[in-house]
C-alpha cells in the first residue's frame, strides 16, 4: 500500500477559490451563544468564507480549477482527468466531478468525485499517482471542493463555528525530475463513522419530512472524540509515510496538516517533533474548509514563493469515515 518508487508525480499548477463573503466570529456572537475569544482559543478562527445561497460546490470548484490550470499554463483541453473530492455535492448524482466538467467545458473527458471526509484530496493525490504511473491517465485535474456551510446547523454552537467554505486544485502528471510523491500512507476505520456524520439524506435514512425534523440532515460531530483520533491518526500518518520513503522528521522542509483546530495542528507538530514554524496553518483566514484546506496551503505558499526546489514537504489528514492519510512530497 505504501510506495517509494522512481517514478514519481508532481504537481504542475495550483490554485483555489474562497467566496467574497466573511463571516467572522463577531457576527456568530449575535447568532449562537459564543464569543471571539471562547472561539479564537480552542480552535485559532477568526473568520471563515460562505458561499451565497445561488453557490454550489462544483462553482467553487471550477474557479479553483481554472485558476490552477492558469498556474500550469495548461487549458482545459490538456487534461484527461477531473477527480473532485467532495462531502457536500452539488447533487447525490450527478457527480460533481460531471457538474465540474460541464462548467470547464472539459468535453468528454472522464469525472468522478471521491467522499473520504477532510482526508479526500490525499486520497485524490493518491489515486492519481495510480492513474498516471499505469499509463491510464497522462494529466489530471484534481480538485478538493465544499460547501460545508450548507449542511452546518446555525443553532449548533459546538459545530456551526468550525467550518467555511472553498476549493482547492492541483494539476497533476509524470515527473521529469527528482520532484513529487515520494511516499504516502493512507488508512479507514468505519468503526468511528458516528464520530463525525451527516446521518439523513442517503438510504439509510432518506430525507423525509421527521428527518428534516430531527436536525438529521445535518453534520453532526462528537468533537473531543475526534480531536483525540485526530492527533492519533496524522501522527501515524505521518511517520510512516516518513519511514517509507527513508526520511527523517528533520528532513522535513514544511507540515502542512489539515486545518480542523490550531490546537491539533500544533499538537500533531509536537508528537513529530516538528519546529513550530515549519508547520504551516492559515486557519485563522478560512476555518476548517475540508478537502480545501490542503490545496489552500500548497497555493499561498506556492505563490508566496516559500517552497524551493528540493523542499520535503508533508501532507496530513483525517477526516469523516475516519479516514487517515498522510503524502510526502519533493518540491
Ligand atoms: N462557544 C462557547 N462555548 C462552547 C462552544 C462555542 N462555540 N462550543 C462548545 N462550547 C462549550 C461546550 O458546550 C462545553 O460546555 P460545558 O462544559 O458547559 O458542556 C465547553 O464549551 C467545552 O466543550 P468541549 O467540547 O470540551 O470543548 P473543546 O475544547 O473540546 O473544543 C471543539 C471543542 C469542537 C473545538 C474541539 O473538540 C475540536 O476541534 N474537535 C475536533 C473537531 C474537528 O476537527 N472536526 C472536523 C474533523 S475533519
Amino acid at each position: 500500500m505504501e510506495s517509494q518508487k522512481k517514478r514519481k508525480i508532481k504537481i504542475t499548477g495550483t490554485g483555489f477559490y474562497a467566496p467574497d463573503k466573511i463571516l467572522t466570529n463577531f457576527d456568530l456572537e449575535k447568532m449562537v451563544d459564543t464569543t471571539d475569544e471562547w472561539i479564537f482559543t480552542r480552535t485559532g478562527i477568526r473568520e471563515r468564507r460562505i458561499a451565497s445561497e445561488d453557490q454550489a460546490t462544483s462553482d467553487l470548484a471550477v474557479e479553483a480549477g481554472k485558476r490552477a490550470l492558469k498556474n500550469a499554463g495548461l487549458k482545459v483541453k490538456d487534461i484527461d482527468l477531473i477527480i473532485v473530492a467532495t462531502s457536500t455535492p452539488d447533487t447525490i448524482f450527478p457527480s460533481t466531478a460531471c457538474w465540474v466538467q460541464k462548467g470547464l467545458r472539459a468535453d468528454h473527458i472522464p469525472a468522478f468525485d471521491i467522499s473520504v471526509g477532510c482526508t479526500g484530496f490525499l486520497y485524490g493525490l493518491i489515486l492519481a499517482e495510480g492513474m498516471i504511473l499505469s499509463g491510464i491517465n497522462k494529466r489530471i485535474l484534481l480538485i478538493g471542493g465544499e460547501i460545508l456551510t450548507k449542511v452546518t446547523n446555525w443553532k449548533d454552537r459546538n459545530t456551526c463555528v468550525l467550518f467555511g467554505d472553498a476549493a482547492g486544485a492541483v494539476v497533476l502528471e509524470e515527473s521529469d525530475d527528482d520532484s513529487g510523491i515520494l511516499s504516502y500512507y493512507w488508512r479507514a476505520d468505519g468503526n468511528l463513522g458516528n464520530l463525525l456524520s451527516q446521518p439523513g439524506g442517503g438510504s439509510r435514512i432518506p430525507a423525509s419530512v421527521q428527518s428534516i425534523a430531527q436536525d438529521l440532515h445535518y453534520l453532526q460531530m462528537k468533537g473531543n472524540e475526534v480531536f483525540k483520533h485526530a492527533v492519533k491518526c496524522m501522527g501515524e500518518a505521518a511517520l510512516e509515510a516518513l519511514k517509507s520513503a527513508g526520511l527523517k522528521r528533520e528532513d522535513v522542509d514544511y507540515l502542512i496538516p489539515h486545518q480542523a483546530n490550531i490546537r491539533i495542528i500544533e499538537a500533531t507538530g509536537r508528537r513529530l517533533k516538528i519546529p513550530r514554524e515549519k508547520v504551516y496553518s492559515n486557519i485563522h483566514k478560512y476555518g476548517n474548509t475540508s478537502v480545501a484546506t490542503i490545496p489552500i496551503c500548497l497555493d499561498e505558499l506556492h505563490k508566496a514563493d516559500k517552497l524551493k526546489k528540493g523542499d520535503v514537504l508533508v501532507l496530513d489528514a483525517f477526516g469523516a469515515g475516519f479516514t487517515w492519510a498522510a503524502v510526502v512530497y519533493r518540491w
